[in-house]
């Protein structure tokens, strides 16, 4: 492969995946939308709005390039990945109808029933009556979370039901869902629409205070490998999550080309998904990719044009 690569976004997340390509023997030019002083350092910025599909696609157009890369959530749901496909550019990322994953946490419940996947039991709430059943139904902790997208601040954990209504009192539509307990992981996995390759799980923290308190962030700090994590975890949630979230995309007509990022609680009663993202995390991804040997450039070039099956696990 010899390609010139388009890497949309601005976030520490966008100068690690600019990092890794720039690493990539194949990848000949890194390219990022709009960027920022890190990125820099390792390829050329454009100041592009990354949220502008036309504009997106234009660029990549302009600098022939042979792969897009989308990083954010809100690029996705704005539909760049689509504008950059329709003018026949391979992208990883997916579209708007299939990032709905990400964006709206009703679709993403809806799809894991649908699947079979588990899942926190959950209710949307359209008014306040409801908001208060289901606060008392499922009991503390409460979690109470937008529908939509929030950056990771719209989901609030409390012991203190005022709280929780008053975050409740404050969204559009709202989740009520009963509390998981127990470790969180974030796993990651390419897909092509139809075949999954698994990264190798790693975990971040989302509360802005140290010893992990105060209000939830989008993600303070990550680490990997995860010493404790039992054996056969990745397998395990490429079998009972990943791979039939991707399979009932694709029945649906919406395949999933990109990032499936699965927040999974560990809980006492087994493994449940707390979110899907539908791209790379940030930050776990700045650990992860200081650890994977696999070319990054070819590997996603392979995501983007269905090309996954018969890949090799990816090396650490
Ligand atoms: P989300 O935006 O759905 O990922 O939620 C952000 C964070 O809130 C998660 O990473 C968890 O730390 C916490 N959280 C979300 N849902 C639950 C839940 N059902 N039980 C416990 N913690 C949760
Ligand atoms: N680190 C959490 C996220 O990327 O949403």
């Amino acid at each position: 492969m010899t390609q010139t690569v388009l890497v949309v976004g601005s976030g520490g997340r966008e100068h690690a995946l600019a990092w890794a390509l720039s690493r990539d023997p194949g990848v000949t030019q890194v390219h990022i939308a709009p960027g920022n002083p890190g990125t820099a350092t390792v390829g050329t910025n454009h100041p592009v709005d990354a949220l502008d599909p036309d504009a997106v696609a234009e660029l990549a157009v302009q600098l022939n390039a042979g792969l897009v890369i989308v990083g954010p959530e809100a690029p996705l749901v704005a539909g760049v990945s689509d504008a950059v496909r329709a003018r026949g550019i391979p992208v990883f990322g997916p579209s708007a109808a299939a990032a709905r994953l990400e964006g709206s946490k009703a679709f993403a419940k809806e799809i894991m029933s649908a699947a079979g996947v588990p899942t926190a039991d959950g209710r949307l709430c359209l008014d306040m009556g409801e908001v208060v059943a289901a606060l008392d139904e499922f009991g503390a902790p409460y979690v109470v979370k937008d529908d939509g997208l929030a950056a990771g601040k719209g989901v609030i954990v409390t012991d203190d039901r005022d709280a929780a209504l008053r975050h409740a009192a404050g969204c559009r539509a709202v989740i009520i869902e009963e509390y998981l307990d127990g470790p969180e992981v974030s796993l990651f996995a390419l897909s092509d629409g139809t075949t999954v390759l698994p990264f190798e799980p790693a975990q971040d923290f989302k509360r802005a205070g140290d010893g992990d308190a105060g209000p939830n962030t989008g993600g303070m700090g990550a680490y990997t490998p995860l010493p404790w994590a039992p054996p056969g975890l990745v397998a395990d949630v490429v079998r009972t999550v990943i791979q039939p979230t991707v399979d009932e995309l694709r029945r649906r007509g919406t395949p999933f080309v990109g990032l499936v990022y699965a927040g999974l609680a560990l809980t006492r009663r087994g493994v449940r998904v707390v979110e899907f993202n539908a791209r790379f995390g940030d930050p776990e991804t700045q650990p992860l990719l200081t650890r994977l040997r696999t070319p990054l450039g070819e590997v996603l070039l392979a995501a983007a044009t269905g090309n996954l099956a018969g890949q090799p696990p990816l090396d650490w």
